[in-house]
């Protein structure tokens, strides 16, 4: 039992690694090796030596240059749940008599990527290596060389002449996000955010994605001068040298104030920009850590607290694909509902169709689906073992467009489309949605139900026919009188719009905000960009050959300037002459209106702030950055303050706006 034990653990360290294909999730992982533990410590003339449980999980990647750690790398002991984190942790210190200092625990946050130990000399950065066995590591200096955060000289005084930094590599949500859908044009996709960091310094070549990753500093290995310090302070005297430390540290005596620290990070974690997987709770006083020591494989003054999995088993029930604004089809999975960390989760998108054959997937297959707070749900792999041919079928891949029966055709990157254009219903229900979004017209009251029944009643053709909808026409859709009041209110008062909003709103292919930002900025005027040429559009950042032929493609149909004069016809478009409009206080920012204003007007408030670029919301969000308040706010003021998020008074807008 411990011997199969001891081999499975062995296998999807391998796994895990060295291959970077974990089959088990984390959990699962850890699991067994708490299990073996759990074996071990009953029976105690095991020879543990060579046990998985001794040494530190990570095996040395075999073909980079190792290189000796002045202090072993050790990991950290785990705990999942607090009665085990009391009896393996908090209680074996009671009888030591050693908890007198208010500050004795430091509570941090566990970042979820890879530990890196940073040589210094003279406050020179000398290379990197990586945790590896924990006495060797492989070197992979060049490529944290691409991490910004890793300062490569060290700055302030009474700097130690020779310093181990020990901290963690990860990658932000959402970096993540990008570089999977990046990585989804080389059908390749990262599992967690730990994978995509594994994945990324392993390679050879310095890759143009290594800059998505960040670091911060969790402590030291040798440090010249033993500072007789505490932890945390050691960690502030690190920050003063330029070293990035995060910012959630605390420090506590009491048990309870642990649980609270560890309860607030377990429900807050997915307002943080990166992943977590628990916390840490070390001894603060270094003099303390020392006499301690350390077991063969984590230190005996430091244990992680980890959250529970983010990972659910379920079974694939069917696959449907949809068809976007631009024809691409993308498959969406449907299995049953699961529950992650109280979310009930029934899909996730596959990307497109080389996802399918990249996971091998099949209707009925057991498939793990993993949620990590902002992180888009999704199906990290396939648990073949369950499988046979009764239980499961093939996915049958579409020939013709779901919505509008037209043959479908592969790009050269084997990605399905429809090129049917706004004649495919799906597509021009996408385009409009697209149309009246926050980032481009920014129309209210007009939601994806709304357009679907406009479009499918053919009371609009056109994104200009709703600007032709009229009470009659709207009480052919049942939607209530005060509804369509709303709707043709909204649409009546939507005059005006900045020139790269317009931009966007146009949906021209692969032009994001940022592009169409960046061609404002560079044509200021609309004639200038209508009559632009390969050369001119090749001089602005962001655009590169295949987007400016689509441009191109773009303003040399007569049926889009056709359409783009018949909306200018309709909307104004703001130019910015100074260009100012990227660097002002609400660029791009969401923000919430409350209560009654006096000098300024409301609608005239929403309609400024939307030409600075400004995102307004109704309701208050984590992702709100600042809720305006006039008099009379209501209970969002609450909420905002809830939230910390910044609250800006009438006085303040006026200041702001120069109003
Ligand atoms: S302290 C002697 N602090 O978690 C070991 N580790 O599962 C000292 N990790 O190998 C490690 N955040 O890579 C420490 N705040 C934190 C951490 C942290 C993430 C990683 C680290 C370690 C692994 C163990």
């Amino acid at each position: 039992m411990i011997n199969k034990l001891r081999q499975q653990i062995q296998y999807h360290n391998y796994r895990y690694y060295v291959l970077n294909k974990p089959e088990i999730t984390d959990y699962q992982y850890d699991q067994l090796v708490i299990k073996l533990e759990h074996l071990e410590k009953n029976i105690h003339y095991l020879n543990k030596q060579t046990s998985p449980t001794q040494y530190v999980g990570d095996i040395l990647l075999n073909n980079n240059k190792k290189i000796k750690h002045k202090v072993p790398m050790l990991s950290l002991n785990n705990t999942f749940k607090v009665k085990h984190f009391y009896k393996n942790f908090f209680a074996p210190l009671l009888p030591l008599n050693i908890m007198k200092e208010k500050n004795f625990f430091c509570c941090e946050l566990k970042f979820d990527g890879m530990a890196i130990n940073l040589l210094y000399k003279n406050g020179i950065l000398i290379h990197g290596i990586t945790r590896g066995n924990g006495y060797f590591g492989d070197n992979i200096t060049n490529n944290i060389l691409c991490i910004k955060d890793i300062p490569k000289r060290l700055q302030g005084n009474n700097i130690p002449k020779i310093i181990e930094i020990r901290g963690e590599i990860f990658i932000s949500k959402q970096n993540f996000n990008f570089l999977n859908k990046q990585y989804l044009m080389i059908n390749k996709q990262f599992a967690n955010t730990r994978s995509a960091v594994v994945g990324l310094l392993r390679l050879h070549n310095k890759n143009k994605y290594l800059k998505l990753l960040n670091f911060f500093c969790y402590g030291v290995g040798y440090i010249e001068n033993f500072l007789n310090k505490s932890h945390i302070e050691l960690l502030y005297i690190l920050k003063s040298y330029g070293i990035p430390v995060a910012q959630y540290i605390h420090t506590y005596k009491n048990f309870q104030d642990i649980i609270k620290f560890y309860r607030f990070f377990k429900r807050n974690r997915y307002k943080l920009p990166y992943h977590i997987d628990g916390i840490v709770i070390k001894i603060n006083n270094l003099y303390i850590q020392q006499k301690l020591g350390n077991s063969t494989k984590a230190p005996k003054w430091a244990i992680a607290y980890k959250f529970p999995s983010q990972e659910q088993n379920s079974i694939l029930k069917k696959v449907y694909f949809k068809v976007g604004r631009t024809g691409i089809i993308t498959p969406i999975a449907f299995f049953e509902t699961i529950k992650i960390l109280g979310v009930n989760i029934s899909y996730a998108t596959l990307y497109n169709i080389n996802e399918i054959f990249r996971l091998d997937l099949r209707i009925g297959d057991t498939i793990v689906v993993q949620r990590c707070g902002d992180v888009i749900p999704k199906i990290i792999h396939v648990i073949k073992i369950n499988r046979t041919n009764s239980n499961t079928s093939p996915i049958n891949i579409p020939v013709l467009c779901p919505s509008c029966n037209s043959k479908l055709y592969k790009n050269i990157n084997n990605i399905l489309y429809c090129s049917a254009g706004y004649k495919c219903k799906a597509q021009f229900i996408n385009y409009i949605k697209h149309f009246i979004s926050t980032e481009a017209m920014n129309i209210n009251y007009i939601g994806t139900k709304l357009i679907e029944k406009l479009v499918n009643n053919n009371l609009i053709f056109s994104a200009i026919d709703l600007f032709q909808l009229n009470k009659k026409k709207l009480l052919k859709i049942n939607i209530g009188e005060q509804n369509i009041k709303k709707i043709l209110l909204s649409l009546y008062n939507f005059k005006e719009i900045s020139f790269s909003k317009f931009l966007f709103a146009l949906g021209i292919k692969d032009i994001g905000i940022t592009t169409a930002n960046n061609i404002a900025k560079h044509f200021q005027t609309l004639e200038i960009f209508l009559s632009s040429n390969v050369a001119d559009l090749l001089k602005i950042s962001g655009i590169g050959k295949k987007t400016a032929n689509n441009i191109l493609f773009f303003i040399k149909d007569k049926n889009n300037i056709d359409y783009i004069k018949m909306l200018t016809k309709k909307i104004n478009i703001i130019y910015n002459k100074n260009n100012n409009i990227y660097n002002n206080f609400f660029y791009q920012k969401n923000v919430v209106i409350t209560g009654t204003f006096f000098i300024i007007q409301r609608s005239k408030l929403i309609d400024k702030l939307k030409l600075l670029n400004a995102n307004i919301f109704n309701y208050i969000s984590s992702n709100i950055d600042y809720l305006i308040v006039g008099t009379n706010p209501g209970k969002k003021i609450i909420q905002a303050k809830n939230n910390q998020i910044s609250i800006l008074y009438e006085k303040n807008i006026i200041k702001i706006l120069s109003l």
